[in-house]
């Protein structure tokens, strides 16, 4: 293929990766935007194959076929709650494969590469592996803690801040030294370096507790677009400069949607220390008295109410019940009921999780409101639903300055007139915070899995439709 082709097939790819990031800025586009994305992958892929800078075709096909293989296989195999667990440990690829080519690029110099383009190819370098091996072993706390193989605390070293800073000041010294190596005697240099910046991505994600890891995998996900575009420029790839720089920079707005969501600001997530309080410990434990109710008690307050919000977290998720809650939704909507969701946005594990989950089981997107749409709607609201959502719903963000989850925007049902709590006991969420909404007054906790309760529901609903038939006004 000429390099003209080439060119102008990598254009086609770029064109087609912006409207798929436009495509899934929207529920009722995204599965146009992912289209667009494989198609600008597969185009990406075999220009690149064919372009004539590549020769090893054997090479190519041992390491793309198996890759091909593993990849469809743990993709069509993961459950939706191991999605970031997946996402994570993907970005960790991206980070050692930056961290690899920088090495190589290092050990094979360009000799064409003189005086100053030498001197910026070999910044490239360092840099490019700097981000890679940060990413890397960050990325890979970020899989242990979402996989709770590590536990989701912060790590709190003393003088943590300085230690950071001390480790930065390091990378820099042995970049000089780096710089002004000649050939490739700079090679102890970059592995010096790789030590530090490997442990700087596990001081910095372990650094992070459990309620802002939603920050801590889109800053990642900037990570790698970062670490992939530095690979762009060691192997002068515009396709992989312009595909990283989309994915670093989407990854960076995402990160700061996530922190205005949670009102945390971005540098002090990145810097770590945040979701363990103000430094006094832990949550306080709540007192009080837990009201405990019923299928046929909730069926009852559903039968009166006029209006209905879901709240739907990670627990709906975990339990697969979304299907239900659809069909309990349009149940209820035909009975004259104003059934609403509220979607937190860091409910679930992965950003727009809930989102994903009520389009797969067809609840109309026009009465899926984010936060801040229903927020004050709670209080003229008869009853709310939590399915399996905790931290989102949890009064003490508000109420206890306290708390580790403290300033975090939650949704207000506790305003509500009933709220009806669906999980299986007691336990904290994510972010492991006691929850005083279990012991308000107007809350009624129904125990158990939320896909058993939601069906029992659904059931008792179906029931109560066909023998009421004027009660269904369609
Ligand atoms: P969580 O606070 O994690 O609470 C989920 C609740 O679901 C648990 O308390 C659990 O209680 C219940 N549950 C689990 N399995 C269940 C089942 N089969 N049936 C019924 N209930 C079940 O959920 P949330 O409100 O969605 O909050 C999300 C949390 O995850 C936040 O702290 C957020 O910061 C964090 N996080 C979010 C993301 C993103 S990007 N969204 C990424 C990483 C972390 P029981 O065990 O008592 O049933």
């Amino acid at each position: 293929m000429s390099n003209n082709l080439v060119a102008v097939a990598y254009l086609v790819a770029i064109v087609l990766f912006i409207l798929s990031l436009g495509g899934l800025s929207n529920q009722e586009s995204a599965k146009r935007g992912n289209v667009y994305g494989i198609i600008g992958m597969v185009i990406a892929l075999v220009a690149t194959a064919l372009s004539s800078q590549l020769t090893a075709y054997g090479l190519l096909v041992a390491a793309i076929l198996p890759a091909v293989a593993i990849g469809g296989l743990v993709a069509s195999r993961v459950e939706m709650t191991e999605m970031p667990e997946l996402v994570a440990i993907l970005h960790s690829f991206v980070g050692l494969a930056a961290v690899l080519v920088g090495l190589a690029s290092y050990l094979g110099p360009d000799p064409t590469l003189v005086g100053a383009e030498e001197t910026i190819h070999k910044l490239e370098i360092y840099i490019g592996i700097f981000i890679g091996a940060l990413t890397f072993t960050g990325s890979v706390v970020a899989f242990g803690k979402l996989r709770t193989i590590i536990s989701s605390k912060p790590l709190m070293l003393p003088a943590r801040h300085l230690l950071n800073v001390a480790m930065l000041v390091g990378t820099v010294i042995l970049g000089v030294g780096f710089m002004a190596a000649e050939g490739t005697d700079g090679f102890n240099y970059v592995l010096g370096m790789v030590a530090i910046a490997s442990l700087l991505g596990i001081h910095l994600v372990a650094a992070i507790g459990g309620a802002d890891m939603p920050v801590v995998i889109s800053m990642l996900n900037s990570y790698s677009g970062w670490a992939a575009a530095a690979a762009g420029f060691m192997l002068s790839n515009d396709l992989l400069i312009v595909t990283g720089a989309l994915v670093g920079s989407s990854g960076a707005i995402l990160s700061y949607i996530m922190c205005e969501a949670m009102n945390r600001s971005f540098f002090s997530v990145i810097l770590g220390g945040f979701g363990q309080g103000s430094g006094k410990g832990s949550s306080k434990a709540v007192e009080g008295t837990v009201t405990e109710t019923d299928v046929n008690e909730t069926i009852d307050l559903l039968a009166d109410a006029q209006s209905v919000i879901i709240t739907p977290g990670y627990g709906m998720a975990v339990a697969q019940a979304q299907h239900a809650v659809s069909d309990i939704t349009r149940l209820l909507t035909q009975r004259g009921v104003n059934v609403r969701f509220g979607i937190h946005p860091v409910a679930g594990r992965l950003p727009g999780h809930m989102n994903v989950l009520l389009a797969e089981a067809n609840v109309p997107y026009d009465i899926v409101l984010e936060m801040d749409e229903i927020n004050e709607d709670f209080s003229e609201t008869d009853v709310v639903l939590v399915i399996g959502a905790n931290d989102t719903v949890n009064p003490s963000a508000m109420e206890d300055p306290e708390s580790p989850i403290a300033g975090m925007p939650v949704l207000e049902v506790w305003k509500a007139r009933n709220v009806v709590v669906m999980k299986r006991g007691m336990s904290a969420g994510y972010a492991g915070v006691a929850n005083p909404l279990f012991f308000k007054e107007n809350t009624q906790m129904l125990f158990g899995d939320a896909k058993a309760n939601t069906n029992a529901i659904l059931g008792r609903l179906q029931e109560s439709a066909t023998e009421q038939p004027k009660l269904v006004t369609a």
